[in-house]
């Protein structure tokens, strides 16, 4: 039974990146109904920062060279640590639970929001693997960053978590369907440029069903 994972952290309850991962995952509940399907909101229900118990934990499976995710339980030794993991394992057995996990975020400061970076931290240790799990990113921006537009240096959202999930997960075919231009619905000066968000949204909605619906195969 193949389980998707879903995680949305926007800020905003009416928000543009949670409307393109809900088409994703309505479109790949219904190929797959005999799907699990776990969500998870990191803006309502938030991951609290990792602390000292946590960086201990760390060290830990540093100083272990372990690379197992089934041995980390092992290396909590004090209260602390013991504290910390009951935090990280229940994100972590469900994030492992995952086949697909689709991650909506908006982009906060050309990158992502603090919310959805606290869950990062929790559930990443060194030289763990997730592979062969699909990964898909479904974002909003209020600019334009797609190759070739002025601000395209600019992206540190989707650099950020392609390199991360290649880098921290081992997961090198992150699909990133991003919705642009999302201040032009709201901006008087950007109004020129609502076609263009109306097409972006459009064309990510589309692009969420397809997948959705490959995925689920
Ligand atoms: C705190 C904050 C920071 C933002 N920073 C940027 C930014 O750096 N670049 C950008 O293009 N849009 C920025 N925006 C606009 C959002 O990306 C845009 O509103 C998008 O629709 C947010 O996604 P959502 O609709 O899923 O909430 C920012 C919005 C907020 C609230």
């Amino acid at each position: 039974m193949p389980t998707l994972l879903h995680i949305d952290s926007s800020a905003r309850s009416r928000s543009i990146s949670r409307q393109v991962g809900a088409e994703f995952a309505k479109a790949w509940r219904a190929a797959r109904p005999d799907g699990r399907y776990v969500y998870r909101d990191v803006t309502t229900d938030p991951v609290p920062f990792i602390g000292e118990g946590w960086t201990q934990l760390c060290d830990a499976v540093l100083a272990a060279g372990s690379t197992d995710l089934d041995r980390l339980a092992a290396v909590a030794r004090t209260p602390e640590q013991a504290a910390a993991w009951a935090v990280v394992q229940p994100l972590l057995d469900e994030l492992r639970s995952a086949d697909i996990v689709l991650i909506a975020t908006p982009m906060y400061n050309y990158s992502i929001p603090a919310a959805l970076k606290a869950w990062l931290d929790q559930v990443t240790f060194p030289r763990m693997s997730l592979a062969p799990r699909r990964f898909v990113v479904a974002t909003a921006r209020g600019g334009a960053y797609s190759p070739g537009s002025p601000k395209a240096a600019f992206d540190y959202q989707e650099r950020f978590l392609r390199d991360f999930f290649a880098g921290h997960y081992a997961v090198t075919d992150t699909v990133f369907i991003n919705a642009e231009m999302a201040n032009a619905r709201l901006d008087p000066a950007l109004a020129e440029f609502r076609d263009i968000h109306e097409h972006s949204l459009a064309q990510a909605l589309n692009t969420a069903r397809t997948l959705a619906v490959e995925y689920a195969k």
